[in-house]
């Protein structure tokens, strides 16, 4: 079994953490905000006052914080990662970031005798919590097959995709599906309401067709009774969408739906919305709308 180190414990890092923890392996963790760590410590975590604690202590360094900005900072910062360098480390990032970032973050940890390996995934705290996620891989092959097992416990299906960034830029284009998902079910049910269909005759119709997807059979039944308890909230996906758009036009391409979505997303923030789940983007809908809202 392998000692893991995991930086950051938010709603996803939580979740792969007890998962880890459930499969065998030491766990030592570090959370800015310490008090998030304490489920993990009630299931044996170690638990570190800082990032650089987390390296001499593990073979492996799993981040899974907010953005590039917080990667920078508990890898690079004054009491980030490299400031206990150790040799053969592996730190993986799951966080789901730029792919210019990340090639840039690789760099700096080379410089440090560090491999970066970039693991972002998809799947919510639910799916991890029972190893089911979808883990997108680049980086160093060799370094990424020494690691694999941990890997395959923390997903079910695995995906190596080559150089340093590819698989950000894929993880980037499964979060576009994700959005515009959101967006199309919350039209669909927010139009269906103001003509006086019941949503859930919308919702079974939709699931007989070739148009149903995993969002309109499950979490759109918990959108239309407004239950939005976040598993990804509506800020980190505004974060996404922004980050999807900078990285598109850094490719010399523009998005137009996602840059639409990235101005409503962003709408919805300003509107108090931002802590909910991303399909919270239906009850800002409902506000925003609400003066050609005859019926509700
Ligand atoms: N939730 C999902 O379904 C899901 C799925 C796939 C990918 N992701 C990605 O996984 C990452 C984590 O997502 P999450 O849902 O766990 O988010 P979250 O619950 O919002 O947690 C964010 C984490 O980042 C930390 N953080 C933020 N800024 C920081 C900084 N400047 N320095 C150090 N730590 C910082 C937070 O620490 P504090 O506790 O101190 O704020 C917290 O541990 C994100 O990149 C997200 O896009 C999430």
């Amino acid at each position: 079994m392998t000692k893991i180190g995991l930086i950051g414990t938010g709603m996803l890092g939580n979740a792969v953490g007890l998962h880890l923890l459930e499969s065998g392996h030491e766990l030592i963790v570090y959370n800015r905000t310490k008090e998030k760590t304490s489920e993990l410590k009630n299931h044996s975590a170690k638990v570190v006052d800082f990032p650089k604690d987390v390296v001499s202590l593990s073979e492996l360094v799993i981040i899974c914080v907010k953005d590039a900005a917080a990667v920078k900072e508990v890898s690079f910062g004054h009491d980030g990662i490299v400031q206990r360098n150790h040799e053969n480390l592996v730190v993986a990032d799951m966080s789901t970031i730029n792919p210019n970032e990340t090639r840039q973050i690789s760099k700096q940890f080379k410089e440090s005798g560090i491999t970066l390996l970039e693991i972002p995934v998809m799947g919510g705290p639910n799916v991890a919590i029972k190893g089911g996620l979808v883990l997108m891989a680049s980086g160093n092959e060799e370094v990424f097959n020494r690691h694999k097992k941990v890997f395959e416990t923390i997903a079910k299906q695995i995906f190596f995709l080559g150089q340093s960034g590819v698989a950000h830029s894929v993880k980037l284009a499964m979060n576009i599906q994700i959005a515009m998902l959101a967006l199309a079910i919350s039209e669909g049910i927010t139009l269906a309401r103001a003509s006086s269909i019941d949503p859930e005759t919308f919702l079974k119709i939709l699931n007989s067709t070739y148009f149903k997807t995993g969002m309109s059979e499950n979490k759109a039944y918990k959108m239309i009774s407004d239950k939005f308890e976040p598993t990804f909230t509506l800020n980190n996906l505004k974060k996404d969408l922004n980050t999807i758009n900078e990285s598109a036009k850094s490719f010399g391409v523009t998005l137009p739906m996602s840059t639409r979505a990235e101005e409503i997303y962003q709408k919805a923030i300003e509107n108090g919305f931002g802590d909910l789940d991303y399909t919270g983007i239906l009850a800002y809908l409902k506000q925003a709308t609400k003066s050609v809202d005859l019926h509700n």
